[in-house]
């Protein structure tokens, strides 16, 4: 084997072999450790945030490698992955007749019309007896039958723009106004507890919408549909980190860039990309956590191996 192989194989594994504190987790390609808020946070608060409740961590406000930002996408994921339960209730429910009698006809909530269960295009397979749906994301964003009576979290809707934060932060998850909240309740509660915020359960009606659906799955519970990035926007509309690089792509095609921070997001093809929220909002943020003495270290072993050879 020559040198070269052996400096990209120290390379790789002095990369790999970061061990980050409790909460953090590697992201291999940007050699840092990262743990998102458990919280949204005061941007002037971010410093002290970082330090007291993040282990002794700083803020990450560079610019992510386009690896790097792969790397966070796939963690996020899988982080909502290993907490979000899978079953997320949808506003769609089986039509009764005159008789109280149930029919072939289900119902979308906010009286958006109905459908013969035939003819709904997201079923994972043919409703039986049950007379609810509930969407996975095990399943691509289809739709579960799912028993009434039974518990998931579930899918709000507010047909107001821009969307509000007042008692559950909703979120525009491309064009759609979607909050999902984070206690698990039967269909009936789910409606009402919608209802209390002049809300409605999310009449999915079309596989064009599960583009929100996905997002607000995989960022509604977990960050509030935006992470701080570090990036602001400056008096001559230029988008800057705080490290000082500007961002000019990786941006949200829909976006209008009208707000003044920069956040993280899932695109429509869940890969991460940019949105703008208004710095006044607490958001999430990223604190970084720098192994002490980490790289000197990975340079010393390297060097030390080529002088041998
Ligand atoms: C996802 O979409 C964005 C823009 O809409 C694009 O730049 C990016 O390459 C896409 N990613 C993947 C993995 O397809």
């Amino acid at each position: 084997m020559n040198w070269r192989v052996w400096y990209v194989f120290f390379l790789l594994n002095g990369v790999n072999c970061i061990d980050c504190p409790q909460l953090y987790v590697p992201i291999d390609s940007e050699n840092v450790c990262i743990y998102m808020s458990s919280r949204a946070v005061a941007l002037s608060e971010m410093e002290a945030y970082c330090e007291s409740e993040a282990n002794g961590g700083k803020p990450f406000n560079r610019r992510f490698s386009d690896e790097g930002i792969r790397e966070l996408g796939k963690n996020l994921k899988m982080s909502v992955e290993s907490l979000f339960p899978p079953e997320v209730y949808i506003g769609i429910t089986r039509e009764k007749d005159s008789m109280n009698q149930p029919t072939k006809n289900f119902v979308f909530a906010n009286g958006q019309g109905k459908v013969h269960e035939d003819d709904y295009p997201l079923w994972t397979r043919e409703p039986s007896v049950q007379d609810c749906g509930s969407v996975t994301y095990r399943k691509d964003f289809k739709v579960n039958p799912f028993t009434c009576t039974d518990s998931a979290v579930f899918l709000c809707e507010k047909n107001e723009f821009p969307c509000e934060y007042n008692t559950l932060p909703f979120v525009e998850y491309h064009q759609k106004c979607l909050s999902i909240f984070p206690r698990k309740d039967n269909y009936m509660t789910a409606e009402s507890i919608c209802g209390q915020m002049g809300a409605h359960l999310f009449p999915y009606k079309s596989y064009d919408d599960s583009d929100s659906v996905g997002a607000a799955i995989y960022s509604s519970i977990t960050f509030d549909g935006g992470i701080y990035a570090g990036l602001r926007k400056n008096e001559l509309g230029q988008w800057k980190y705080e490290s000082g690089e500007e961002e000019t792509k990786r941006w949200d095609p829909e976006d209008e860039l009208h707000q003044d921070c920069g956040v993280y997001g899932f695109l429509k093809n869940l890969s991460i990309g940019m949105f703008t929220m208004s710095c006044d909002d607490k958001l999430r943020l990223l604190c970084e956590f720098k192994k002490e003495g980490l790289q000197e270290r990975n340079i010393h072993i390297k060097s030390n191996w080529i002088l041998r050879k």
